[in-house]
């Protein structure tokens, strides 16, 4: 092992302060020599220093002289956070500082190796230590899944990225995940040259619950408890018909195929039923009138989201492998509509004892949290990723929340996500949101976030033994949407440029 330098000042079981002649790198692992112990610690702040160089020199042509005098003087100043001494097992807590004046060698690969190695079948490699690529990293993926998981980052520094690489581990494990693709980046994805499961974004209007229905159109028997009483009514009797009758009679019985037309026709009739008016309305027919608006506009914006017959969303999950639900094409309120709608259908489905569709462990990735789990705006959502944060782990529902804008992030759901994967976090806003959140983002570890480059990450959480520092691995199987190459794309139309003249 190679020596770096000597401890000098305070020591405590978290940290020491040691200098040397040489620079050591940020994010580099050092291991403390103390009486028969070996300590592992990562080098979090780096200061080099002449003590013959000093503030109070005040003239450039004086400071020059003395750094020819004294330019053997320089010395480096490094601090370490430890991070628990090494044992046979890997790595145990630290009870008690080191002595001052203690040994300090950079950590050889021998010795990183055993303490990072893990021959376990929950966790996988996702990629190698920032500052040594011989030092592969492994999480835990089984707890990155039980006790969810954030992936946070400014744009472009690698959250696609990092989620295509758990998904080729996901799937090289036979797991099941479904992936809310909100920009269609994964459509093409191939995990380890498997196919994948695209789900179209289409519900059966007959499947919605009086509930859904009454928030697709602002309707709730808290603020609007006539409406809502007249809705609850007219659904309950049409499915009730529905449900009795088969196909062929259907026409007979005044029922179409079209469920929210069958609804609106229902109210209409009670507008002409002096008697129904009187039982259902009490004879007041504006809550009536403005019930049918707001279902024609309904009808109007949302129509394509609606298909009479379409098989339900969580049955076309396919278990034991990777499922898309294409939602690039669709604005954020109907993308809400069916995130919920799935995400409370998987819920349901996993809370039942017994005849579930899904059967083992789901993971449930969702791209771009901040527009769902707002912490300003009420979104269906919001209300089941709660849920699903609070409740999944007993019933194996894991949540994979995505963001490049996490202090957009509701906070209660965030302080869930007990793993976490940041990658280059600029604004402090952010970091400060993301580190309320979470007890193991120390203030050293944020201090490297805005320095990481695409791809390097900070993994915190239950999912590793300590907070790593690692260069995530690049994914096998190509995401669309990457960066695209401006000049290549340019180049290309080298066609001879022709103005036409438009009137
Ligand atoms: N681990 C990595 N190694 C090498 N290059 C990477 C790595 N991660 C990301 N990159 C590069 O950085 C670019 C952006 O990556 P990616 O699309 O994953 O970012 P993102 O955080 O998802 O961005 P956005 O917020 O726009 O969705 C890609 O072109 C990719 O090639
Ligand atoms: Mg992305």
């Amino acid at each position: 092992m190679k020596f770096i330098g000597i401890s000098v000042n305070q020591t405590s079981p978290y940290r020491i302060t040691f200098i040397s002649s040489e620079s050591p790198k940020i994010g580099e692992y050092v291991i403390v020599k103390d009486e028969g112990r070996e300590l592992l610690g990562m080098v979090y702040a780096v200061y080099s220093e002449n003590p013959y160089i000093t503030e109070s020199i005040i003239s450039p042509d004086y400071a020059q002289k003395i750094r020819a005098l004294t330019s053997g003087s320089i010395k480096y100043r490094a601090v370490v956070n430890l991070l628990g001494e090494i044992t046979d097992n890997g790595l145990s807590s630290l009870k008690s500082p080191p002595k001052p004046s203690s040994d300090v060698f950079i950590a050889d690969n021998e010795t990183l190796k055993r303490v990072f190695k893990i021959e376990d079948k929950n966790y996988v490699k996702i990629g190698t230590l920032l500052n040594n690529p011989d030092i592969p990293v492994y999480i835990n993926l089984s707890q990155s899944v039980i006790r969810h998981m954030a992936i946070l980052a400014i744009t472009g520094a690698g959250k696609s990225n990092t989620v295509a690489v758990l998904i080729e581990k996901i799937s090289e494990k036979n797991g099941t995940a479904i992936v809310f693709d909100i920009h269609g980046e994964y459509r093409s994805f191939r995990p380890n040259n498997k196919p994948i499961r695209i789900i179209q974004p289409v519900i059966d209007p007959r499947l919605l619950d009086v509930e859904e229905i009454g928030a697709l159109i602002g309707v709730d028997m808290d603020a609007s408890p006539q409406m809502y009483y007249i809705l609850n009514d007219v659904v309950y009797s049409i499915k009730k018909r529905s449900s009795s009758i088969d196909e062929e009679d259907k026409l007979d019985h005044e029922l179409n195929k079209d469920f929210l037309e069958d609804v609106i026709l229902e109210l209409e009739s009670i507008k002409q039923d002096k008697e129904r008016l009187r039982d259902i309305v009490g004879g007041n027919k504006e809550s009536l009138f403005r019930l049918i608006n707001r279902l024609k506009n309904l009808k109007n914006r949302f129509g394509t989201l609606f298909k009479e017959g379409a098989t339900e969303l969580i049955k076309q999950i396919n278990e034991g492998s990777i499922n898309v639900l294409d939602l690039s094409g669709l604005d954020e309120d109907k993308a809400d509509i069916i995130i919920s709608h799935l995400l409370n259908a998987i819920l349901i489905d996993k809370k039942k004892t017994g005849n579930k569709v899904l059967s083992a462990p789901i993971v449930c990735i969702l791209e771009e949290a901040h527009i769902f789990a707002s912490n300003r705006r009420i979104t269906r959502s919001k209300y089941i990723l709660n849920r699903i944060a609070r409740e999944g782990r007993k019933f194996g529902i894991g949540l994979w929340l995505v963001s490049q804008r996490p202090k957009g992030l509701d906070p209660d759901i965030l302080s869930q996500m007990n793993n976490m994967i940041i990658l280059k976090l600029v604004e402090p806003e952010d970091q400060n949101h993301v580190q309320r959140a979470s007890e193991s983002l120390s203030y050293e570890l944020l201090e490297y976030l805005p320095s990481l480059n695409p791809g390097e990450a900070i993994l915190i959480g239950n999912m590793v033994k300590i907070p790593i520092l690692v260069k995530i691995d690049k994914s096998l199987s190509k995401l669309e949407g990457h960066d695209p190459n401006v000049i290549e794309e340019w180049l290309k139309l080298n066609k001879k440029v022709q103005f036409q003249e438009y009137i």
